[in-house]
């Protein structure tokens, strides 16, 4: 039936694109600045318990779900929605996993073309010097001489310029900001052109290996500094700094237990959606290029271990161990508060300039985030491509000449409007994800049925899961969700009271007209893919094949 589909070539080629999808900046920067602002090692508990009782059974779910639509035509979820639940309204539902993806697409890849472009600018030796500082700098100090260089080369990098700060509607980036974003959607037309056997998959192959060694590279070089500023101040104090359970931290001007707090559990849900590429779409579309016998459970798990082994062992060895190393634990923490893109962009550079041949250094690290987001936003991608080929009918190179010009439009908001990408970032990568999530088990274990879900993910499998996973995805992984989204809304609702803006969107003034281009911008991006998703759904053979099925 599904005869035209494309296939992946090879199992190694599968788990290295699948790892490729879910590794990427979430690993290497928003997990360290995730960990240590939350608890350090105390914020690992809830993470791992959102991993395993949320993340395994969603992961498994979402492959065997991608795998039921791709060998009956849909790599996308509306078509796979419409499948498990045979209601009207099902595919619209699928709407979640063309938007969220998507979205992240318009963003990310923006990002992405900030790590290649300071990967050259530091290659070329184009980044900032610090001056030689040979005794330990008191954290105000460590801010203002070290960091701040960095800090406002950032803010010139993408256009927003020092002197006009805040509520500033426009960005003003410099040519070559805008050159690299067009290389990076250049390289990613050409990859996704190619298909997913000999384009993803191809990328996967050298990317994936690349990643790793670049990432050992850089742990190694990292633990191995010693104590070049002050006694006391080593990667290790790093290590423990990171590692070491604080269970109680200081939250809006009180001091919470961590455990308690439900931000942490937010945080610690949200990190786990984001790095393993959950609630999506993505996962799903990737799996629907299986066959029908393939196992999913083993390879599944694989490639989930691979990108935690990528997030908790690598991602934790870099960043933050070398901040307290030059700059002790106290300036680190105020490092890991200003976000994430603070350590990449800020922090990392500036460490780097102390080190010996710190500029080829630097840029491998922007190199290693640079291979870690390609992989990913190859990933974001395909279930729109797969949705236009699959219900439309239409060339893999048209679908993807359609895909890039809605993309490059939307990117243009992120590159040019203060805030956009934020509120992106927020509907996507943090609103929808749980969203999308909370539907599809609802769909899988209710609607299709527990035990027919449970059936489906061990066709071809070459490891049973316990049965402890079926309550788990039966009961509590929705119930999670449920919590997850009250609380999402809680804190939305209390933030628009108490006039804050909403959350997610910290720092920035709330209503500013930047934020509401965003807004209305998604909106109309959204309908007019459930548009899409009618019209498609609406076409020949479609109905065909929904009569097919029905006789
Ligand atoms: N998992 C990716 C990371 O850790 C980011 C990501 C979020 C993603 N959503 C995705 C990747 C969808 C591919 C598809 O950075």
């Amino acid at each position: 039936m599904a005869a035209g589909r494309e296939r992946w070539a090879s199992r190694i080629g599968l788990v290295l694109a699948m790892a490729g999808n879910a590794v990427g900046l979430g690993n290497f920067l928003r997990f360290p600045g995730q960990v240590a602002s939350n608890g350090g090692g105390a914020f690992m508990i809830p993470y791992f318990v959102c991993f395993l009782l949320m993340g395994i059974p969603l992961m498994w779910l979402e492959w065997g779900m991608g795998r039921y639509g791709g060998v009956r035509g849909h790599g996308s979820t509306p078509g796979m929605f419409q499948l498990m639940w045979r209601h009207p309204i099902a595919k619209y539902v699928g709407v979640l996993g063309l938007f969220i993806p998507t979205v992240i697409l318009f963003y990310y890849s923006c990002i992405a073309s900030w790590t290649l472009g300071y990967a050259v600018l530091s290659a070329t030796g184009h980044l900032p010097q610090v001056p030689e500082v040979e005794t330990q700098l008191p954290p105000e100090e460590v801010q203002r001489r070290v960091l701040q260089p960095f800090d406002d080369f950032l803010k010139d990098y993408v256009g927003q310029s020092k002197s006009r700060e805040g509520s500033v509607l426009l960005l003003q980036p410099p040519v070559l900001t805008y050159v690299f974003f067009w290389v990076v959607v250049a390289l990613n037309f050409w990859v996704l052109a190619r298909g997913v056997a000999r384009g993803i998959e191809v990328l996967a192959k050298i990317a994936m290996p690349l990643l790793f060694l670049l990432a050992i590279t850089l742990v190694v070089r990292v633990l191995t500094l010693g104590e070049p500023v002050a006694a006391g101040q080593s990667p290790w104090a790093g290590m423990n700094f990171i590692w070491e359970p604080k269970w109680w931290i200081e939250r809006d001007g009180e001091l919470r237990f961590v455990l308690l707090d439900p931000k942490t559990w937010l945080a610690a849900a949200g990190q786990i959606f984001f790095t393993l590429s959950l609630g999506m779409g993505a996962i799903q579309c990737y799996a629907s290029y299986l066959r029908e016998d393939d196992d999913v459970m083993l390879t599944g798990l694989s490639t989930t271990s691979a990108n935690e082994f990528c997030e908790v062992v690598l991602g934790s060895s870099i960043a933050i161990p070398a901040a307290v190393t030059f700059f002790g634990v106290v300036a680190t923490q105020e490092i890991a508060a200003r976000g994430t893109f603070y350590l990449g962009f800020t922090s990392m550079p500036a460490i780097f300039s102390y080190m010996h041949g710190g500029q080829y250094l630097a840029c491998l690290w922007f190199l290693l985030l640079f291979f870690a987001a390609f992989t990913s936003t190859v990933a974001m991608a395909q279930p729109l491509l797969a949705f236009l080929q699959d219900e439309f009918r239409i060339p893999r190179v048209n679908a993807v000449a359609f895909l890039t010009i809605i993309w490059v439009v939307f990117s243009h908001l992120c590159l040019f409007l203060n805030h956009a990408w934020q509120v992106m970032d927020y509907w996507s990568g943090t609103f929808g994800p749980p969203l999308m999530a909370l539907v599809e088990v609802v769909i899988m274990m209710w609607i299709f049925g527990g035990w027919r879900m449970w059936n489906e993910i061990h066709k071809g499998a070459e490891l049973r899961a316990p049965i402890f996973f079926y309550y788990a995805a039966r009961y509590v992984t929705p119930v999670i969700l449920l919590l997850i989204f009250a609380g999402m809304i809680y804190d939305q609702v209390r933030a628009l009271l108490s006039g804050g803006g909403e959350t997610g969107l910290e720092g920035m003034p709330a209503g500013s007209p930047g934020v509401w281009i965003t807004r209305v911008a998604l909106l109309i991006f959204l309908a007019g893919l459930l548009w899409l998703i009618g019209w498609a759904f609406s076409l020949d053979h479609h109905k065909e094949r929904i009569e097919g099925a029905a006789s």
